[in-house]
């Protein structure tokens, strides 16, 4: 598989979202494979998509072959507000028929540094290997209005090539520590979609398309999957200000 990336641009949040549902239900629908591995994003930007997957496509997605896992989570309990998984859980997970096997959340209850390993284990007992390293099948990544993706933030650049799965990363502004995946196993994923919506992510999706100098302080730039396929997915406003 060569690598490639694409943009696509719809006039609002609810058609991203619509057509990054139709996408995953397309890929999943003709995967040959007995399992289809997805690592979600947090944050706001995929409740529009979550909340279509159930309103659209709830009896036609093989939720029995889809194992739903983190990009990145809080390390908070899963039944706090800043969950990622309570977020999914409330919107998705709690409204279609998957398997709770399917379900494999970063325990943010844990000790980060223990569930850091303990959940690239998990990922290592589970996904197929590409040069020794994991492979999902789709990564979904939203985007900071900092540049951040995943729990990957500016000034944490050596997260990008970290030889780990996860590490344990912190919030620069609240200090709340996170686990997140690496940059080595998010851009070894067969595809990363990139789901970026709102005039608030304008100057940093033009500092990354127009590849400005400022762009290289972002680690959404060094998103670049080695063998795979990147779609950036967004709305008008969030891609006003590219050239
Ligand atoms: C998280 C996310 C993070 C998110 C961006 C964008 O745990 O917060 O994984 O990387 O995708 O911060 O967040 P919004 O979608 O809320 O703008």
């Amino acid at each position: 598989m060569t690598s490639s990336t694409e943009v696509q641009i719809y006039s609002k949040p609810g058609k991203v979202a619509k057509r990054v549902a139709k996408q995953i239900l397309k890929l999943t629908e003709e995967s040959a494979q007995p399992q289809f591995d997805i690592a979600l994003s947090g944050g706001s930007t995929p409740k529009k998509l979550f909340k279509l997957l159930v309103e659209k496509h709830k009896d036609s997605i093989p939720w029995e072959r889809i194992r739903f896992w983190w990009g990145d989570e809080r390390c908070v309990p899963p039944d706090d507000e800043k969950s990622n998984f309570k977020m999914a859980n409330e919107i998705l997970f709690s409204k279609v028929d998957i398997p709770q096997n399917n379900i494999h959340r970063i325990k943010g209850e844990n000790n980060p540094e223990e569930e850091a390993i303990r959940y690239s284990e998990e990922i290592a007992e589970n996904l197929n290997l590409r040069h020794g390293i994991p492979v999902f099948d789709m990564i979904i990544l939203g985007l900071g209005e900092d540049g951040h993706t995943a729990s990957i933030f500016p000034g944490q650049l050596d997260l990008i090539e970290d030889e780990r799965t996860c590490a344990v990363s912190e919030h620069p502004l609240t200090g709340q520590k996170r686990v997140t995946l690496t940059g080595k196993v998010i851009n070894n994923a067969s595809r990363i979609f990139f789901l970026v919506t709102g005039a608030n992510k304008a100057l940093r999706i033009s500092e990354i398309m127009n590849d400005d100098e400022a762009a290289k302080l972002l680690p959404a730039y060094f998103i670049s999957p080695e063998n795979g396929q990147l779609i950036w997915y967004m709305d008008e406003a969030a891609s006003s200000q590219i050239e």
